[in-house]
């Protein structure tokens, strides 16, 4: 049998409001192929990392309604698996590519309120007196043990800073001398029903899944640096069903949470204040929406249609701004509490970067600097080669994947030691083999 091409893959967002499928060419740093690992390091370090030119060149791009989610959970399967099926095909059509006969790898986002994440605290004692990558992969192999309820499974570990004799704040222990080695990790978990009906109907458009990435973790790819990540940020993708939320302090994810709440809930809210079906609310979001009422020019009127056949209604713009802003402030109050409840956590972070379709909403990111206290801003995914409109911010989660994809196929040639993401990759792995066998 051929070998699966590794240098070309397929993401695919499933979102709420919208199915996003990419097909992309990966290319490594150096010429002949292999990447040494000072250059990847250096790279990194570089406010160029984010300028992915060199490294991502977009094949296809396929977008299509989705119809078959509800905050980001599959609800119709059949739905589903229409809407990833056509926006496959077009990502085909415009990459001149079979997908399917290629076998490409795919890697696909989740979220929904059936995540929950938490962090988790593993030990092992010593042999040796230094601590070798064997040791540090037997370290990490221990979370395959961690106890689950029946119903829930592991989707990913992120390794967050190891302990060596109760010495914190460890990168890279490979080498260090010690008895105790010890690791924090953020552990992602989901409902095993809930990804199988995922996974399902995107296997039944006959894509193999190779890997499930949380969609905050894939947005973070997208829109934050790596000195973001270090000072502390804090990211929020507002989609159209969920708000993911990941917290990033020292270089580590601190903590991710989805909440139940997205942009749709805004237009829903306009619907039912104005009496007016969903789409023309929508429009009225996207058209005149801001979110500080201030702002808003307090002698303005729109023109509302209601009911087919009623005559239309003139609404002052100020009414419209203060049904979006107490749902903002109600998603920002939520967001400040789930995330800050510790105030030394807040302490810790030095800006929010707001992205996800719903981030565009007017006036957000002034709103959420003053509710949550830290200087705030809407993140745009970086320019790839060939981009195909992906800049926008409905488009980080889907960019973030690919980015995640073109750092992994790096990876496989770096000489790292410790390879985090390769770690991550063996759990989804394994997850892969757990849903062969649920089918
Ligand atoms: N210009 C705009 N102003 C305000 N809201 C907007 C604008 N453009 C898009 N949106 C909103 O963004 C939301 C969709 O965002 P996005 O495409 O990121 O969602 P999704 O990925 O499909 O959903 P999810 O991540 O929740 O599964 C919708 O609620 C839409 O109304
Ligand atoms: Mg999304």
């Amino acid at each position: 049998m051929n070998e699966r091409p590794k240098n070309i893959v397929v993401c695919i967002d499933v979102g709420t409001t919208k199915t996003c499928t990419i097909i992309a060419e990966l290319k490594t740093l150096s010429k002949n192929g292999g990447v040494d690992s000072k250059a990847y390091i250096e790279e990194n370090n570089k406010e160029s990392q984010r300028i992915l030119e060199n490294k991502i060149n977009i094949l296809g791009v396929g977008q299509v309604p989705s119809f078959g989610l509800k905050k980001g959970l599959v609800v119709n399967i059949d739905k589903t698996i229409s809407s990833i099926k056509s926006s496959l095909l077009e990502a085909q059509k415009t990459a001149q590519i079979d997908a399917i006969k290629n076998d490409f790898k795919t890697y696909i986002s989740i979220a929904g309120p059936h995540i929950h994440c938490f962090n988790h605290r593993l030990s092992m004692a010593l042999k040796g007196v230094e601590v070798s990558s064997k040791d540090v992969e037997k370290l990490l192999d221990m979370a395959n043990f961690i106890e689950m309820p029946a119903d829930r499974k592991i989707i990913q570990v992120v390794p967050q800073e190891y302990f060596v004799d109760e010495v914190a704040e460890i990168r890279n222990p490979v080498g260090m001398n010690g008895k105790i080695l010890e690791v924090d990790l953020h552990v992602v978990t989901g409902s095993i029903n809930a990804i199988s009906n995922l996974t399902k109907c995107v296997e039944r458009s006959q894509i193999k899944v190779d890997e499930i990435v949380l969609q905050p973790m894939a947005s973070s790819e997208a829109v934050l640096r790596e000195e973001d990540k270090e000072a502390g940020v804090l990211l929020v993708d507002i989609g159209g069903g969920t708000t993911d939320v990941a917290l990033w302090s020292n270089g580590v994810l601190l903590q991710s949470e989805i909440v139940a709440i997205g942009g749709n809930h805004f237009s829903n809210d306009l619907s039912v204040a104005l009496n007016t079906s969903l789409i023309e609310a929508e429009k009225i979001k996207i058209n005149y929406g801001h979110v500080i009422t201030e702002r808003v020019n307090s002698k303005a009127h729109i023109s509302i249609q209601g009911l087919n056949g009623t005559r239309p209604r003139e609404v002052p713009l100020t009414y419209v701004s203060e049904i979006l802003s107490s749902r903002a402030m109600e998603l920002l109050s939520i967001i400040k509490k789930l995330l800050f409840a510790n105030k030394k956590k807040m302490e810790g972070i030095s800006g929010v970067v707001l992205t996800g379709g719903g981030a565009k909403i007017r006036g957000l990111a002034i709103l959420a600097e003053a509710i949550i206290g830290v200087p705030t801003k809407v993140g745009y995914p970086p320019y790839v080669l060939n981009n195909q409109g992906l800049q926008y911010p409905e488009y980080s989660t889907g960019l973030g994947l690919v980015i995640w994809a073109q750092r992994k196929y790096e990876e496989d040639f770096s000489q790292f030691e410790i390879n985090k993401q390769s770690f991550i990759y063996r759990i989804n792995e394994s997850l892969r083999n757990a849903f062969k066998e649920l089918f």
